[in-house]
C-alpha cells in the first residue's frame, strides 16, 4: 500500500473515535468519518455489490479527494473498506476526482479523473483532468495504471467518466465544459479500456441548461435510453430547480454510432433540498438502481462539528412511467431493515392536531391520505416533531395550491426552505412512502411519481410523529409504520 493511502486510512480511523453520533444515520451508507460526496464506482461484482464514493479522510471538509469504500452482499448490510484511491501521482495529485468501476473479463476496474489545480488550489480557471484507469486482483487493493484519456483541445474541466460494455465495445461518457461555458456530455469508445476514439457530443446545454454538465450516466431502460446528469449554473425557475446545482435526466433513442435522439425535457430526479451526482448499476437480477449524494454544495452541514458530512441515498429502482419519466422506488431489500411494528389505532378522521405514539428518528412509513373525503385547507405530518412544540419538518397537503409541500423552516439546527411537488388532480388519495435516518428525510410519492429527499439536523427531545389539520378535516385511510 502506497505511503499515502496508508496515511489515509490511519487518519480515518482516528477521526473515527471523535466521531459524535447525534446526526449520524444508522442504515445510509455514511463515511465512518471526515467527508463523502459522489457515488462512485457502483457495481456487482463477484457476489458482492461494492460502492466507493468521493472521500476526505483527514476532516470533515472537502480536501484532496480519495476514493472510500464499502461492500455488501444485499444492498442493505454495508461494511466499511480500506480506502481505495489517494490522490499519489503526479497526473492526480490534487484529487482522485469522480468515476465509475466495470468487470473486465474477471478483473475489477476503476476508471476516474485524475484531477490537477494549475495555479491555485480552488481556482477553477486553471486545472487539468485526465481519465486514469487502476485495477484490482482482491477488491481491496488498488494498482493504477495511470492516464487512459486526454481531454480535446481547449477543453479543461473533462471529468466523471461512467463506461459500459455493449455489443463488445467500450463506450464512455463524460462531463465537459467548452470555451463559452457550455455545459455537455463527450461520447468516446474502445475495444480495450485503453485506448479512446472520440465518437460525439452525446447532448450539449442550450440556452439557461448549464455551463458544466458533472457526473453523466447513460443506460438502457426498457425500450429508452436515459442521460443522466448533474448540471451547474441552471437558475430557478417557479418551484423548479431550486437548489445550488440539479440532477436530473433526458430520455430518448440511442443506438451505437448514431445521435441521442431526445424526446422529453430536462427533468430532475428529485424536488428535495439534497440530492445530487447519482449514478446507477445492475443489481445482481438486472434491475437499474441509482445512489445519489444526500447533500447538496455550499449546504449547511452541521454534523461537521461531529467531524462527518455526507451519505449517500437509499438506494432506489428506477423504471419507465408512462409520461415519458422515471419512477423512483426505494428498493424492496429495504424491508430487511423493518425491526417493530408501528402500532397506530386504525384511522380515521382528524380535524386538529394529534401526537401518535410513534418514535420518529429511524423509521418507514407508509401514509395514505384520501384527498376527496379531506377538507381541511393544510394537513399532513410533522415528522421528528419534538415533545415540546418548538422543533418539527412538516411534509403537508397544500389544498388550494394542490401541491404537497415539505417544510423544514422549523426542523432544527441550520437548515430552512420549502420544496414542493404538485398534487395529481386527477387522484383520489395520495401515497407517501418515508425514510427517516436521523438526519434524512427521503419521501417517495405514489409510487415513484416523484421524491423529496433533504437534510434536517432535529433539536430537542422525545421526537415523535403528529398528524395535524387546519380549517376542516382530513381523512387518513391507511397509516403504516416501522422501527428500522
Ligand atoms: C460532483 C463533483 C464531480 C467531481 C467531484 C469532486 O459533485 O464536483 O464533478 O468529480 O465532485 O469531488
Amino acid at each position: 500500500m502506497s505511503t499515502a493511502l496508508n496515511q489515509a486510512n490511519q487518519a480515518v480511523n482516528r477521526l473515527r473515535s471523535e466521531v459524535k453520533k447525534d446526526f449520524y444515520p444508522e442504515f445510509h451508507l455514511t463515511p465512518p468519518a471526515g467527508w463523502m460526496n459522489d457515488p462512485n464506482g457502483l457495481i456487482y461484482f463477484n457476489g458482492l455489490y461494492h460502492a466507493f464514493y468521493q472521500h476526505h479522510p483527514f476532516d470533515e471538509n472537502w480536501g484532496p479527494m480519495h476514493w472510500g469504500h464499502m461492500t455488501s452482499p444485499d444492498l442493505v448490510h454495508w461494511q466499511h473498506q480500506l480506502i481505495a484511491l489517494a490522490p499519489d501521482q503526479d497526473y492526480d495529485r490534487d484529487g482522485c476526482f469522480s468515476g465509475c468501476a466495470v468487470d473486465d473479463n474477471g478483473v475489477l476496474t476503476l476508471i476516474y479523473t485524475g484531477h490537477r489545480w494549475l495555479k491555485e488550489v480552488g481556482d477553477d480557471s486553471a486545472i487539468q483532468e485526465v481519465q486514469c484507469i487502476a485495477t484490482s486482483e482482491d477488491g481491496i487493493y488498488f494498482t493504477k495504471h495511470g492516464p487512459i484519456l486526454q481531454p480535446p483541445k481547449d477543453i479543461m474541466h473533462f471529468r466523471d467518466p461512467k463506461v459500459w460494455k455493449q455489443d463488445e465495445r467500450w463506450y464512455l461518457v463524460v462531463g465537459a465544459r467548452d470555451l463559452h461555458d457550455t455545459g455537455q456530455i463527450l461520447l468516446y469508445s474502445a475495444t480495450d479500456l485503453r485506448h479512446w476514439q472520440f465518437e460525439r457530443i452525446l447532448a450539449r446545454a442550450s440556452q439557461k441548461q448549464g455551463y458544466m454538465w458533472e457526473c453523466p450516466d447513460f443506460f438502457p431502460l426498457q425500450d429508452k435510453f436515459i442521460l443522466m446528469f448533474s448540471p451547474q449554473g441552471i437558475q430557478a425557475e417557479g418551484y423548479q430547480f431550486r437548489n445550488q446545482f440539479q440532477s436530473g435526466y433526458l430520455i430518448g433513442n440511442w443506438t451505437p454510432n448514431n445521435p441521442f435522439n431526445v424526446e422529453h425535457d430536462f427533468q430532475e430526479l428529485d424536488a428535495g433540498h439534497d440530492f445530487y451526482a447519482p449514478q446507477s448499476f445492475l443489481a445482481a437480477d438486472g434491475r437499474r438502481i441509482i445512489f445519489g449524494w444526500m447533500d447538496m454544495w455550499e449546504s449547511p452541514m452541521p454534523s461537521k462539528a461531529d467531524h462527518w458530512a455526507g451519505s449517500f441515498t437509499l438506494p432506489r429502482e428506477l423504471s419507465l412511467g408512462k409520461q415519458g419519466n422515471i419512477l423512483i422506488r426505494p428498493i424492496r431489500e429495504l424491508t430487511a431493515l423493518r425491526q417493530n411494528d408501528i402500532h397506530i389505532p386504525p384511522i380515521q378522521i382528524i380535524s386538529q392536531h394529534k401526537t401518535l405514539d410513534c418514535p420518529a428518528s429511524s423509521i418507514e412509513l407508509q401514509v395514505i391520505f384520501d384527498l376527496k373525503q379531506s377538507t381541511a385547507e393544510r394537513y399532513g405530518l410533522e415528522l421528528m416533531a419534538s415533545e415540546d412544540g418548538k422543533y418539527a419538518t412538516r411534509l403537508y397537503i397544500d389544498n388550494q395550491a394542490a401541491r404537497l409541500i415539505f417544510d423544514r423552516s422549523q426542523s432544527g439546527k441550520a437548515v430552512t426552505g420549502y420544496r414542493s411537488v404538485p398534487l395529481n388532480s386527477h387522484a383520489d388519495s395520495l401515497h407517501l412512502h418515508i425514510f427517516i435516518d436521523r438526519s434524512s428525510v427521503e419521501i417517495f410519492i405514489n409510487h415513484g411519481e416523484n421524491c423529496i429527499t433533504s437534510r434536517i439536523y432535529p433539536l430537542g427531545e422525545n421526537h415523535r410523529v403528529n398528524l395535524y389539520a387546519e380549517n376542516g378535516s382530513a381523512c387518513i385511510s391507511s397509516f403504516q409504520g416501522w422501527q428500522l
